[in-house]
């Protein structure tokens, strides 16, 4: 869910390759433990898939993403369930939740203090939060391949964009307003990236912060960059791995 004025998620491209996201998420919908009576909100929902498995429960799942393509694609795909255009640092709804998810999508927050004031409105009284997203050290061999390769190939370092907070600086955000932490985690999953072009797969899915500024016809020379800094550290064998390190929260409102 970047908050960015054009659009640049590609639904294909998340789909076919990056399946992974919505795949192992288990663990999270675990913890959120959704109950048939519960409304709940996907924040950051994608195209959808874990919208769906929470409204499998029986509850009443709504997925919002900033990304119009995303939604469209949401809505394609599962048209029984409601899915909104919704900016995580702006946003309100009429009724409130029993619980928010979030799987995958806070590391691309700008300013976490006013999307978990928009969450924490949005709960009903000792309403729940329970998400997962990149956590302090997260993709550390990624992006600096990625910052590496922008020194030689932009002339400058341009430093990645995302937010990966640890425990203690999350909690003291949810804190501020109103969350009390009951679960917290931060923990490594190395991710296998499919095929020979898994890393300039996800370079091209997420890594737009970069590719926007530079001419497509030197998206190889980068991505060929990347890929030679990275390879002594993310080539494992025969197969590309991200060097995920997820943080893992539930936090009730007081
Ligand atoms: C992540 O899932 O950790 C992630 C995905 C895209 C960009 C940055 C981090």
């Amino acid at each position: 869910m970047p908050k960015s004025n054009n659009d640049q998620w590609q639904p294909d491209l998340y789909a076919d390759k990056h399946s992974f996201v919505w795949k192992l998420a288990s663990p999270v919908i675990e913890l959120l433990a959704p109950e048939p009576s519960e409304r709940v909100l996907d924040i950051g929902c994608g195209t959808g898939q874990l919208t769906a498995r929470i409204a499998e429960s029986g509850a009443t799942a709504v997925g919002a993403d900033h990304s119009p393509a995303m939604i469209e694609e949401a809505r394609q795909l599962h048209p029984q369930i409601e899915f909104q255009i919704e900016d995580a640092h702006d946003f309100e709804f009429d009724q409130p939740f029993d619980a928010v998810f979030s799987n995958a999508a806070l590391h691309w927050i700008t300013n976490p203090d006013k999307v978990v004031n928009c969450i924490a409105r949005a709960l009903n009284k000792r309403g729940r939060m329970a998400v997962e997203f990149g956590g302090s050290g997260n993709i550390h061999f990624l992006a600096g391949a990625i910052e590496t390769a922008s020194q030689t190939v932009f002339g400058k370092r341009i430093k990645h964009p995302w937010y990966f907070p640890d425990i203690v600086d999350f909690g003291t955000v949810l804190r501020r307003h109103g969350l009390e932490v009951t679960q917290a985690a931060l923990i490594d999953r190395p991710t296998p990236l499919e095929g020979n072009d898994g890393l300039r797969n996800w370079v091209k899915m997420f890594g737009q912060h970069w590719l926007t500024q530079l001419a497509t016809e030197r998206h190889d020379e980068f991505l060929d960059q990347i890929e030679s800094i990275a390879r002594a550290n993310l080539f494992r064998g025969s197969i590309w791995q991200a060097d995920y390190r997820r943080i893992r929260v539930v936090a009730r409102k007081r």
